[in-house]
Order: C-alpha cells, then structure tokens, then sequence
C-alpha cells in the first residue's frame, strides 16, 4: 500500500496519506502529494481534498530527518505545488495537525477539521521556529499578537479555538472525508476563489507600537536562554514588514540557524529519549497488562492528594484513605482547593472540576479498597509505618491487585517482603507537586513481575506522566545523583561562595531555580529532620550540612519561615540577601579551619553539574538505570535541569567525555574524596573516544 492515494470521487480529487504512526512528512510522502497534485492539475477534478488515514493528521516534519542532508522534494516544494495548485485544495484536519503538517495545511486553500482536532506548532519544544511558511501565514489569518503566542509557546490549541482565531474555516461533524468532499462540492458550486493565505497582507498601522520589543523582553524572562523564541519574534515581524518571499526566506534561515544549534539538538534527543524511556529491556511489547479502573491511595497529605487528582482527572474514580476522619477532611479540602486554584488559572471550567472531585471518595476503613485495582502507599516516609500498611493491604486487597509505594528513599524490597505477594509489588515515585510535575520514576523491585512493570509503565501515559524505571537503591535515579549537586552547593558557599553567586550562577545556566532557592522554596526543615534520623557516618561531610542544619536552629526553615538562605517578603515573597546568613557561612567555614577563596562562577557550574554526570554514570553501570538518556528525562522533566541542554548524560557528549573525565580525576586528586573518583564506566567511555 503506498502512502500517498489518489482517487476521484466524482468532481473531487482525494489526495490520501497513509504513513503510521503519525503521518509525519517524510520524503516518500512528500514526493507523494507532490505527484497527486501534478496528476490532479491535468485531470476532470474541480476541488482536491488532501485527508490523512489513521490516527492523526499530519503530526509534522519527520524528526528522526533531522540533521541529515535535506532530501528532495523540500517541505517548501511540497507547500509550494499545493499553494499553486490551479484547483483549490482542502485541507481535511483530524487529530494533530502539527508543525509542518498544520503548515501543510496552512498552505491548502481552505481547511476544515473535526470539533475533536488540534491544531499547533510545537517547533519550539524542539528549538526550532516553523520553517515551512508557519511564521509567516498564521499572522497573515490570526494577526501578530495571537500568533506569537500560538508559536512561542508551541501549545496547540482546539480546532474551535483555531476556527475563532481564523485558522480554520469550518468545523464539520461526523465523517470527515464525507463532510470535506461537501465542502468541496460546495466551493466548487460557488466558484469558490483560490485563496491563498500569502496573498494577504497585514496592516503594519494596527500593530501596537512597542509591541515586539515589549514581547522580546516578555521572551526574556519565560524562555531564559533558548534561540528559538527570539528567532520567532523577528521571523513574525517580518510577516508585517517584509514581503511573503522575504519573509519565508528569512525564517528560512532562521530555522536552519537553530536546527544546527546544540539547543535543538538537544530537546530533539528528549524528545525520543522521553519515548525511548517508556521501552522496558527484556520486556517483551506484548507482554499482558492488567486493567486499572480504580485506585486506592493511602495518604491525603502533600503527595496522595496530588496522586489522587493525576487519575481523577484521567476519569479513573479513587479512594483516598486517612488514618482518622480529620485527617481525611483535611486531605480532602487540599485537593479542593487545588481544583479550585487550577480554575482560578482558566485551566479547568468549574463543571470540570466537580466531576474530577466526584470521582475522589474519602474512607478511613481498608474494606473499602478490597476492590481496587491498584493502591498507591503515600504515608509518611518510615519504613515500619509503610510495612504495616503493606501488610494490611496484602489482608484486605484482591488477588491481582497491584501494590504501590510513593516512597522517596525506603527499600522498595523491604517493603515488598512485608506482603505475601512482592510480583505485584512497586515503586511509583511521584514529584512533588503531584498533580503538576510530569516525571514518575518505576521503581522495579527484585520480585516486581514484568505483568506490574508494564501496566504501571503504560498507566503513565494514560495519567500523562513520564514513566522512567529505576531499580531499588537509595534514592534511586533522581534522589540519588541529587545528593552529589546539592553536596557540591554546599561545599562551594563555605569554601567561599554565596547563596546568591551559586543560585543565580545555576539559574543564569539553565536550571529552573538555583540549589539553595530550592531549599528554601521546599523547606529547610525537611532534610533537616531527614538527617536526624542518619548516623553521623551516614549523614557524611559535615560542611555538606552544618549551614542549612544551624540555619534551621536558627528558626530560617525557608520561605514558609520567611527566611532561610535569603529574607522573603511577606507580601511579595520577593527575596533578599541577608548580611547575618552570610556571617554564619563565614563562621561555619571558620570552625571547619576553610579558608574561603573567591570561587568562580564556571567552577561552580562545574562542580555541581559534573557532580551529577559522575553519579549517572554510576548508576548505569549498576544497571539502576536502563540507559543514559532515562537519566536525561528524569532530570529535564523531575528536577528543573534546562531542556536546551537536554539533561546530564547529553550535556556530558556535548561537552566531551574526556574533558569532564580529566576534570574529575583533577577534583579526586585536589579533595581525595572517594565521590570524586570518575566512575569506571566514563573512565572507558572517555578513553575510547566515545559517549554515553
Ligand atoms: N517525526 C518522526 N516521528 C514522530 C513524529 C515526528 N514528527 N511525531 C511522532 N513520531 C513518532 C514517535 O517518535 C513515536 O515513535 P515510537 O512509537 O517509535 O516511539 C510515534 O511517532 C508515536 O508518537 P507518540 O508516542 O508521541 O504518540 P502520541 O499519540 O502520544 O502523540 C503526537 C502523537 C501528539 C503527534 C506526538 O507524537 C508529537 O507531539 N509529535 C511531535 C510533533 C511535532 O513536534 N511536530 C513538529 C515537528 S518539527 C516540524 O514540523 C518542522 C517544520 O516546521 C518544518
Ligand atoms: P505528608 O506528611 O504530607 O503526608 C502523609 C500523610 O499520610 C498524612 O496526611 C498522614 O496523616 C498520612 N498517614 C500517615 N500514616 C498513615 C497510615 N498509617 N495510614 C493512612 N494514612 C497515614 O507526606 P508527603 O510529603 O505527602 O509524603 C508522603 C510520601 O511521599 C513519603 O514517603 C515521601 O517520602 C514521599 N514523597 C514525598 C515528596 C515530597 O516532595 N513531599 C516527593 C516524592 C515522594
């Protein structure tokens, strides 16, 4: 079967596009349009009807071309024969119509989609800008100021919306080829115009003034660091100022210039490794899953609300158990008010809402869960407290029912032997806020049956999580290297640093937010307790916790506090330095006999980021983390790591194994602290010349 069709339906010409899974643009399939629409020039159709089969519309440029020498016919060939077509072409939208595949569109006549579509170019999570006419036509329909924010923030949008906005001329209901082909019939009854979307020209007198700059600097601030916003920008004022041929010409550029970038390269590696992570080795793709229709979660504090609302709002009814009644009410009502704060931000009507809530059922009696078909453990994080619920659950649950534990650092194995049944039991680690970050680490147990690995792996995307599996070690992928940077912040402010150099030396790199910022927002109070319950042995160097720790003693657990590493206003929560912390940080270093140096900033950049890369490699030779690139998602979607850097392991080839390999024998030499030493593994892989 070729993946491009076509065939006339009486007066219509129906060009078909067949290429799974998603219709990307391939080389084949633009070879193929490019030929039915030659074939259609010269034959009896009035009207083309250009409609994809399958899932999806065309979801955009294929990316795994990327990279490699441009194949002929271009994109821009294709867009060009469809726009000079002599009959006019409809463009016939279902699912995600995407990229270079609602630019497909965009190049079509007219377009009509199914109220189910979604339209949306999404380039720049890639790093890129559109670069098949996209920043050119779509302020050409919606004008500039929607289509900024419809290509920057690279979010589709429903096909209504799109009709509001211009991009769609018809929303049609039921078959879409039937209700396309009337559509057509319709144009051509009309004698219907060509109209190509190039021929319109925009109004440079209605654009506000101050509007670019002003949304230059609006880019700033939300896309610290990242080309391609910036690129967009010129690209659509070009729209205004330039002639379409200009104007195509110079996105043209534009977007070679970021497809060449290490950005870009980047976000496209996340973007497969985000898909590879959801392979488990070993596991065949057939291997059975069980249904999950229900959910039970032990735990309404921060964590179980947060779970609870992830299935609510995938329509799966959960039953969220407390250990007493006031408990429970008090878990009941954070969920509730976060719904409510979710409605306030226009991201859920207040319809939705009640039906997600009434999908949440409080019990404090285990009876209640004897159905479910998996049960989520979100108690506070002592093992004998958690082995006890296990132990329940394994009396009360039925047989199949899959066993789950939201722990941050316990042996997922520990707790698995406290049941009867440790093949159905699992680690699912969430992020906190729940209901908000996209990462959930599979923690597979020695004893976790493949059946329960590849149900929860698949469960994630039904919750819209990304799924990464980890093994069982302290901490597991992302808990565990995290030690290492938060050690290395620690080290570099009593060694000379400040709160302020090291958050805003991170910041300025990439990281959503600096380590110690982090501390603050989290609260110091929490790793505080958490180290008390650590032998002194355990708890390891104390000039990696005597600040935060004295801090705390101070009553500075953070913003909560109003103050930890900085002063926050009340009002505001705006931070400041404060003169005492750093004279405590002076102190500390005094007692522990350091000298304090000035530090520079790339050191530091350094420390904390190799510091990761090292324990990254640890963990893949020890196999707790199947692959490089899994650690690379947990980072860019778990802990804020920048995504135009495309997470540790990648920024390490980016940088070169063999540098960050001799720069870390030069700290093990310098500290002679075991954690400096380079990980075997890097060791061969910068010897050899090669990479993760
Ligand atoms: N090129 C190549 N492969 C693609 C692809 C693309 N544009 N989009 C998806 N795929 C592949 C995925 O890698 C995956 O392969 P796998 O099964 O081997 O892992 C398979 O298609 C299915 O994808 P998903 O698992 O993501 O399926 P979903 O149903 O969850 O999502 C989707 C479908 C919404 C289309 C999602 O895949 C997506 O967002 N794709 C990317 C869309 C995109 O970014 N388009 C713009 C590309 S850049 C461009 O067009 C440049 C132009 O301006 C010149
Ligand atoms: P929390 O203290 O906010 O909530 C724990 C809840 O469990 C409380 O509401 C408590 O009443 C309830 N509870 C305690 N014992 C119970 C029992 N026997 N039966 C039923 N309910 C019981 O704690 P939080 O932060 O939600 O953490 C829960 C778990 O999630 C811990 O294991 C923690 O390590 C883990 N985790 C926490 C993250 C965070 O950022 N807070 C992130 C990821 C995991």
């Amino acid at each position: 079967m070729s993946i491009v069709s076509y065939q006339l339906i009486g007066n219509i010409g129906v060009i078909q596009l067949n290429n799974p899974p998603v219709n990307a643009l391939s080389k084949a399939l633009r070879q193929g349009v490019q030929h039915a629409i030659k074939t259609a020039q010269s034959d009896s159709s009035q009207a083309l009807v250009l409609i994809c089969e399958g899932r999806t519309f065309i979801a955009g440029a294929d990316i795994s071309e990327f990279g490699q020498p441009p194949l002929e016919p271009s994109l821009r060939d294709m867009l060009n024969s469809i726009e000079t077509s002599s009959k006019p072409v409809v463009a016939a939208i279902h699912g995600t119509a995407l990229g270079g595949g609602f630019e497909t569109a965009l190049a079509c006549h007219y377009r009509c989609a199914l109220a189910s579509a979604k339209i949306g170019l999404p380039e720049v999570k890639l790093g890129l800008l559109p670069g098949a006419g996209g920043t050119q036509r779509v302020p050409r329909l919606t004008g500039v100021e929607a289509a900024l924010n419809l290509i920057t923030s690279g979010r589709p949008i429903a096909a209504a919306r799109a009709e509001a906005l211009g991009l769609i001329d018809r929303l049609v209901e039921g078959d879409l080829l039937e209700a396309a082909l009337t559509y057509a019939r319709q144009l051509v009854s009309e004698a219907a115009p060509l109209r190509r979307v190039r021929n319109i020209e925009i109004d440079a007198a209605s654009i506000p003034a101050g509007l670019f700059e002003n949304y230059r600097k609006k880019l700033a601030r939300r896309a610290r660091g990242q080309i391609a916003p910036m690129h967009i920008v010129d690209c659509v004022e070009a729209a205004v100022n330039l002639p379409m041929g200009q104007g195509l010409k110079l996105e043209r550029e534009r977007f070679m210039q970021c497809m060449q970038s290490t950005q870009s390269c980047a976000m496209r590696h996340l973007f497969f490794a985000e898909r590879q992570a959801a392979r488990v080795d070993g596991i065949e793709k057939n291997t059975p899953t069980r249904p999950i229709g229900s959910v039970g979660i032990i735990g309404g504090g921060t964590m179980g609300g947060g779970i609870a609302m992830n299935f609510a709002n995938a329509g799966i009814p959960v039953t969220l158990l407390e250990i007493n009644q006031q408990a429970l009410e008090r878990g009941l009502t954070l969920v509730e008010k976060n719904y409510a704060i979710t409605v306030s931000k226009g991201k859920l009507s207040a319809a939705q809402k009640e039906q997600c809530l009434s999908l949440i059922q409080g019990t404090t009696d285990y009876a209640d869960l004897a159905e479910t078909d998996l049960v989520i453990e979100a108690v506070f994080e002592d093992l004998g407290i958690k082995k006890q619920v296990f132990k329940k659950l394994d009396e009360v649950c039925k047989a199949g029912a899959i066993l789950a534990t939201n722990t941050s650092y316990q042996d997922v194995n520990l707790i698995a032997a406290a049941t009867q049944r440790p093949a159905d039991v699992i680690g699912l680690h969430f992020f906190s806020p729940a209901n908000v970050m996209r990462l959930m680490e599979v923690v597979r147990a020695d004893k976790t049956s493949d059946e329960v690995i590849a149900t929860t792996m698949k469960m994630a995307k039904t919750i819209k999580k990304v799924a990464v599996l980890s093994r069982v070690c302290y901490g597991f992928i992302g808990n565990r290297m995290l030690r290492h940077y938060a050690r290395e912040a620690q080290l570099c402010l009593i060694e000379g640093s400040s709160p302020q150099q090291i958050d805003t030396v991170m910041q300025d790199w990439g990281m959503a937010m600096g380590p110690l910022a982090v501390g603050d927002l989290a609260g110091l109070d929490i790793s505080y307790n958490a180290r008390k319950a650590l032998s002194v042995e355990q708890k390891g160097d104390p000039r990696t916790y005597c600040i935060p720790d004295a801090l705390v003693e101070m009553g500075r657990l953070g913003q909560k506090s109003g103050a930890g590493y900085y002063n926050y206003d009340p009002q505001t929560r705006a931070r400041s330095n404060d003169e005492a912390v750093m004279q405590l940080v002076r102190d500390k270093a005094a007692e522990h006999g350091i000298e304090r140096r000035e530090i520079p900033d790339e050191e530091i950049v350094n420390r904390l980021i190799f510091a990761l890369i090292n324990e990254g490699a640890k963990l893949l030779e020890e196999g707790i983390a199947q692959r490089a690139s899994d650690i690379d998602v947990v980072y860019a979607s778990g802990y804020g790591f920048p995504v135009a850097r495309g997470g540790p392991m990648h920024y390490a080839n980016t940088v070169g194994l063999e540098k960050i390999y001799s720069t870390l024998c030069r700290y093990y030499e310098q500290t002679d602290k075991d954690y400096w030493r380079p990980a075997a593994l890097l060791e061969e892989l910068a010897t050899t010349g090669k990479q993760f």
